[in-house]
C-alpha cells in the first residue's frame, strides 16, 4: 500500500508545515501538487518536482482547481492577520476545503489543527481550528485526520522585536505554566507519515505534544546560555501585547484572539485528557533557540547596543 505512487495536494505549500511536507512527500516517490498564492515562492517547489496550482484558499474556484484529481491532502487554514473578523476568515478556508472535498469525492485528508480545539472554553486561536475541525467533519466520505499541534516553536519570532528591544521574552504567558511547544518539520513528519500510510478511517483525531516540562522562564533561560548573557523572562500584559502587535501592522482582532490563545496558556496543558494514540514530537526547542532565535536575537542592532 505505501508503495503506490499517489497524488497528493498540500494547501499552504511555502509555509513552514507545507514546505516540509512537499519535500518529504517528492522524496517518497508521490506527485505533489502545492496551493498558495505567490507563484515565485511556489517556483522553488516546482523546481524540485512539484505542480502548482496559484490561488487563494478563499476564492472557491481556486480552491476547486486545486482539489481536481488528487488521492489524499494535507489541509491548513490561514485568515488575514488584517481581517476585521479573522475567525471568520478562518472558517472560510475550511469551508472552501469542504465543499472542494464533496463535490470532488476526496477520500482522505490531515488537517493541521491544535491542541485544545476538542473545548471551546480553549479561546482565541485555539477555538478556530475547532470551527474547521468540525465543517471537515461533515463531509460525507472523507477520511479525515484532526491533527491537533502543540504551539510551534516559530511562534517565538513574534516576539524577536522585544526581545532585541527590551532584552527580555515579553510574551503575556505566565512564566511557570507549563506549555507545549513542537517544531513544524515534526508537524509535517507526522502529517506525511499518515498520508502516507492512509491508516485512518472515518473522523479521527491525533493530539500530538512537544516535550514536556517547557515554560517560558525555561525558554528564556536556553536564549541566555544561547546568547551568552542573562535574559529574563518578563511578561507584557495582553492590552501592551495587543497594542504593540497592532504597532507592527498586525490587525486588531488577530491580535486579540493571539493573546486569548496565550491566556489560555496560562491556565496551564491544554489537551483532551485520555485521548489514545498521542504522539510526541522528538525535536526539543533548545537547537531551535541556538540555530535560530540566538542569532537573529544577536544579529539585531539593538541587541549590540544593549551589550
Ligand atoms: N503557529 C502555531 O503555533 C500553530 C499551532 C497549531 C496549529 N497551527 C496551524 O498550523 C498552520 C500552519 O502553520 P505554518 O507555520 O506552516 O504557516 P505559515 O508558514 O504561516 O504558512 C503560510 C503559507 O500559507 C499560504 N497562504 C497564506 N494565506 C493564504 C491564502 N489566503 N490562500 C492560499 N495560501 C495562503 C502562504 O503562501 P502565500 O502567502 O504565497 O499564499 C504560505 O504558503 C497555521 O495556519 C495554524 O492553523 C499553528
Amino acid at each position: 500500500m505505501t508503495n503506490l505512487k499517489r497524488h497528493y495536494l498540500v494547501t499552504c505549500a511555502t509555509g513552514n508545515v507545507g514546505r516540509r511536507a512537499v519535500g518529504e512527500l517528492l522524496k517518497r516517490g508521490h506527485d505533489v501538487r502545492v496551493f498558495a498564492r505567490n507563484r515565485d515562492r511556489l517556483q522553488a517547489l516546482i523546481d524540485i518536482g512539484a505542480t502548482a496550482v496559484v490561488g487563494d484558499m478563499h476564492d472557491l474556484g481556486a480552491v476547486r482547481a486545486a482539489f481536481q484529481d488528487i488521492d489524499a491532502a494535507l489541509l491548513i487554514c490561514k485568515g488575514s492577520m488584517n481581517a476585521r473578523d479573522y475567525r471568520r476568515d478562518f472558517f472560510l478556508a475550511g469551508e472552501n476545503y469542504a465543499i472542494a472535498a464533496g463535490e470532488t469525492g476526496l477520500r482522505s485528508a490531515v488537517f493541521v489543527s491544535s491542541l485544545g480545539a476538542h473545548d471551546d472554553r480553549y479561546r482565541g486561536l485555539v477555538l478556530i481550528h475547532g470551527d474547521v475541525e468540525q465543517r471537515l467533519n461533515t463531509v460525507p466520505g472523507l477520511n479525515l485526520l484532526n491533527l491537533r499541534s502543540p504551539m510551534f516553536f516559530e511562534d517565538l519570532f513574534y516576539f524577536l522585536p522585544t526581545m532585541t528591544t527590551v532584552g527580555a521574552l515579553t510574551w503575556p504567558i505566565a512564566p511557570d505554566s507549563l506549555i507545549d511547544m513542537g517544531g513544524t518539520a515534526d508537524v509535517a513528519d507526522v502529517a506525511v507519515e499518515r498520508l502516507v500510510a492512509l491508516d485512518f478511517e472515518g473522523k479521527q483525531v491525533v493530539e500530538i505534544h512537544g516535550q514536556p516540562g517547557l515554560t517560558t522562564t525555561k525558554i528564556a533561560d536556553i536564549i541566555s546560555g544561547a546568547i551568552g548573557r542573562p535574559f529574563p523572562v518578563a511578561p507584557s500584559s495582553g492590552e501592551d501585547d495587543v497594542a504593540r502587535m497592532m504597532e507592527a501592522g498586525i490587525g486588531r482582532d488577530f491580535s486579540i484572539l493571539m493573546n486569548e490563545a496565550w491566556e489560555t496558556f496560562s491556565h496551564g496543558l491544554v489537551r483532551e485528557s485520555g485521548r489514545p494514540g498521542s504522539r510526541l514530537l522528538p525535536q526539543s526547542i533548545d537547537r531551535f533557540i541556538e540555530n535560530v532565535i540566538a542569532p537573529a536575537i544577536l544579529a539585531a542592532p539593538r541587541a549590540v547596543a544593549a551589550e
